[in-house]
């Protein structure tokens, strides 16, 4: 089944260092036994590929050879290793872009999102998917329903970021949340606690269009943190989605005895938090690092019409265009670009 495309060559949007993204021929990649190859039709672009892009590391992952960005894809299976079920080709899938070790304690009880070997697409030195093709585990490339758009596809890897977040904030029906930060995941996470049955999702944000965006896309009310102090131990659960430091302790000031707080944005490495409040509200502080087990559960909400991933996309770029496509992020009226690697 790999035969058609050995030998051919593809397109691929490549990093090779702090502002320095060119297009590239490279050669199709083959799927090993376990994997199946993937035309990729829409890459969601990330903060992450963002920050690549602008300061070449993120933490501790640094790019130091030419790396292909992103990570949010979904596209067609077009061929498949020797283990893996030849009618799976022509398939629609959404790719979960991990591949873990599968046999480490934490792979064993299913938190593979924390193995110690796991490679992710778009951190380095691993390739993502702002290609024409990728390859991935067979597994890890979930089949979607045909009403699902390619984009909504790509889009259920945030989405996954969303539910990882629900299930460690204990968000059930008639909580409230509190969750800091309207950008695609902040705004994902809203979707998710109002599909868990939270009625109250207070949102958070800087800037104003994107509190406004906050309020069509399943905010019950949004604040201005810069217009006075959050309301004090008031929510079920806090959910930051900034990695800014004053959202966070505002958060936790902000949360209820007993609650949980989710540090879900990547900022600081280092934050001066409110211990004391910690302690005596006896509250539980959680990060996320992605997900695991999440793609079933997204794929039900996004067919149920719980979650509304289509209305997210506000631009539309090819791999020539995936600097305009970065640029353009940091326009407040942007919310998420996708990368169509067909259109040219
Ligand atoms: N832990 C994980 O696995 C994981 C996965 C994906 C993304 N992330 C992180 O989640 C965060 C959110 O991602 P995104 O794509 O939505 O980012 P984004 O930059 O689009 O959105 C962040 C929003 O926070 C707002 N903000 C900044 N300071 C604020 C403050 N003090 N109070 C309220 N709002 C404030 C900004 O105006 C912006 O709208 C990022 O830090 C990203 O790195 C983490
Ligand atoms: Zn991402
Ligand atoms: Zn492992």
């Amino acid at each position: 089944m790999t035969d058609q495309l050995e030998g051919q060559r593809m397109r691929a949007s490549v990093l090779h260092g702090v502002e320095h993204v060119r297009v590239e021929e490279r050669e199709v990649p083959t799927p090993a036994a376990d994997e199946v190859l993937v035309r990729i039709e829409a890459v969601g672009l990330c903060g992450s590929d963002v920050h690549y892009y602008r300061h070449g590391r993120i933490g501790s992952f640094v790019v130091e050879q030419p790396m292909v960005l992103g990570h949010e894809s979904a596209g067609v299976v077009t061929a498949v290793g020797s283990d893996v079920d030849p009618t799976r080709v022509g398939q629609r899938v959404s790719i979960e872009p991990q591949r873990s070790c599968r046999v480490c304690a934490w792979c064993k009880r299913g938190e593979y999102n924390l193995c110690p070997r796991i490679e992710f697409y778009a951190t380095p030195p691993i390739d993502g998917s702002f290609a024409e093709y990728a390859t991935i585990q067979a597994d890890f490339a979930h089949p979607v329903p045909d009403s699902m758009s390619m984009e909504a596809a790509a889009l259920l890897e945030p989405l996954s970021v969303g539910i990882a977040t629900a299930r460690k904030a204990g968000m059930a029906p008639g909580r409230s949340v509190l969750i800091a930060g309207c950008g695609p995941i902040g705004l994902i996470c809203a979707q998710v606690a109002r599909a868990y049955g939270v009625t109250e999702v207070v949102m958070t944000d800087l800037v104003p269009a994107r509190r406004e965006r906050a309020l069509q896309l399943g905010a019950t009310e949004v604040l201005d943190p810069a217009a006075g102090p959050l309301p004090e131990a008031r929510f079920d659960a806090f959910v930051d989605a900034t990695g800014a430091l004053p959202a966070v302790r505002s958060g936790i000031m902000a949360t209820a005895p007993g609650g949980t707080v989710v540090l879900v944005g990547m900022g600081e490495d280092d934050m001066s938090l409110p211990v004391g409040t910690i302690t005596s509200r006896e509250i539980s502080v959680t990060g996320i690092f992605r997900y695991n087990n999440t793609w079933p559960t997204a794929i039900a909400l996004v067919q149920a019409g719980l979650v509304d991933l289509d209305s997210l996309v506000t631009a539309r770029y090819g791999l020539d265009d995936v600097v305009t496509a970065i640029e353009t992020d940091t326009d407040p009226g942007s919310l998420k670009s996708v990368i169509v690697p067909g259109l040219r």
